[in-house]
């Protein structure tokens, strides 16, 4: 059983939520909440999904009980959500009712006409700028964004790296030939903000392609003595591969296709940055086309050169677009996966039915057992050459995905 394992304990400590002290909201199978014995307040039968309110105790109990199925977590959505309370709870189970429609009828569509995965064609000037992705940046910009005590978005100064990071962001644009927007976006659920920046496409600019990483870390170590989240793996890495990828994107001509990047707020508090700004997207009615989302790039669990791809929570099309991209471009090995729960910002999208696609360092099980602690720094166990393989993903992915017109069946 895995929880009696060491390793199993640390993955016991390191996924409990720091508001772990008041009853919260939050989905979670429905089967588990029954075998723990808590009452459900609403049920979708059709996801088997639950939502309920749980009291410190429970959140233990359930997570045990998620810990012996193997699953950190064991919620669909983890606690400290605060647009689960009330209708928005019921909201929530129906978007994703609808979400798993959606995926089930892609998947369909895809096995109708399977598409030529794996088959995408090669571009020079692709593979010429995947080249500048440069091991020596992403291991500058990781020492950047662990410098800081913590980036918590319930810290005494949430905003010090997002300012921090905008600052270098508009250096970086300031003589890009075409207009690059940087703008921080602020939120109803954090005081934390989040960032875009955001490229116009020159011919089809309200198809966007959108890639992402959260800037917040978290220290949810309880026996640990030092309470700072430097975050070095979770997600200085994914938020260094998106700078990289930026920096040269703008080196290159304007994309077809709007991309935007985002540097989403509160991630680590249960995906509230991204969980205002896709709801906002939809509200408004954009027509994202593609979500990348990277969380946790340096740590290279598997093997080097190995990677997890999501498969909960992530679009089968993107997914199968991905194979393409990567034996085009990559060359990773590609190792499908889940969470299990909606474990970072892509969830959000795919809630509100926008395709998404999370390749992770490893799969799950393999994944850096220092996240949320005083201890995720850079050290031995780092590899920047694996790390760099997610900037050209990210890159690729903008340049590719910014001047085609390929979308979701
Ligand atoms: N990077 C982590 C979690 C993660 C683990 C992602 C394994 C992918 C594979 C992420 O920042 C995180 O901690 N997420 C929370 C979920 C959120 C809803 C509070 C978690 O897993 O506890
Ligand atoms: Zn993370």
């Amino acid at each position: 059983m895995r929880s009696s394992s060491l390793v199993g304990l640390v993955a016991v400590l390191v996924c409990l939520p720091a508001s772990a002290v008041a009853s919260v909201p939050v989905l979670a199978d429905a089967t588990l909440l029954k075998k723990a014995g808590i009452p459900l307040r609403d049920f979708d039968p059709e996801t088997g999904v639950a939502l309920t309110e749980l009291r410190p105790e429970q959140q233990r109990r359930l997570q045990e009980l998620a810990h012996e199925e193997g699953r950190c977590g064991g919620f669909e959505a983890l606690p400290a959500q605060p647009w689960l309370k009330g209708e928005d709870g019921r909201q929530a189970l129906l978007d994703l009712r609808a979400a798993r429609r959606r995926t089930e009828a892609e998947a369909e569509a895809l096995r109708r006409s399977p598409g030529r995965a794996g088959t995408l064609e090669r571009k020079p000037e692709i593979e010429a700028a995947l080249k500048q992705v440069s091991e020596e940046n992403l291991r500058a910009w990781v020492g950047w964004f662990s410098s800081f005590a913590d980036r918590f978005n319930q810290g005494s100064q949430p905003n010090a790296p997002v300012e921090a990071l905008q600052a270098k962001l508009k250096e970086l644009v300031r003589s890009t030939p075409f207009a690059v927007s940087v703008e921080t976006i602020a939120h109803q659920s954090t005081p934390q903000k989040s960032l875009r920046v955001r490229i116009a496409g020159k011919s089809r600019p309200k198809e966007i392609v959108v890639l992402g990483a959260h800037l917040d870390s978290i220290n949810q170590d309880f026996w640990g003595s030092s309470p700072l989240a430097p975050g070095a793996d979770d997600n200085a890495s994914g938020s260094s591969n998106l700078y990289e990828a930026l920096r040269i994107l703008v080196q290159q001509p304007q994309p077809e296709r709007t991309v935007e990047f985002f540097w989403y707020a509160g991630e680590e508090s249960g995906l509230l940055g991204s969980a205002e700004i896709a709801k906002s997207y939809k509200g408004a009615s954009q027509r994202v086309v593609a979500v990348l989302q990277l969380d946790m790039t340096l740590f290279p669990g598997s093997g080097e050169g190995t990677l997890g791809s999501m498969t909960d929570f992530t679009s089968p099309w993107l997914r199968q677009y991905f194979a393409g991209l990567n034996a085009a471009y990559i060359g990773a090995k590609i190792v499908d996966d889940q969470c299990g729960y909606g474990c970072s910002d892509h969830a959000s999208w795919h809630r509100q039915g926008y395709p998404a696609l999370m390749p992770f360092e490893a799969t799950f099980g393999d994944m850096n057992h220092k996240l949320h602690t005083a201890k995720d720094l850079i050290d031995s166990s780092s590899s920047f050459r694996h790390s760099a393989m997610f900037a050209r993903i990210a890159l690729a992915f903008a340049m590719d995905l910014g001047n085609s017109t390929a979308q979701a069946p």
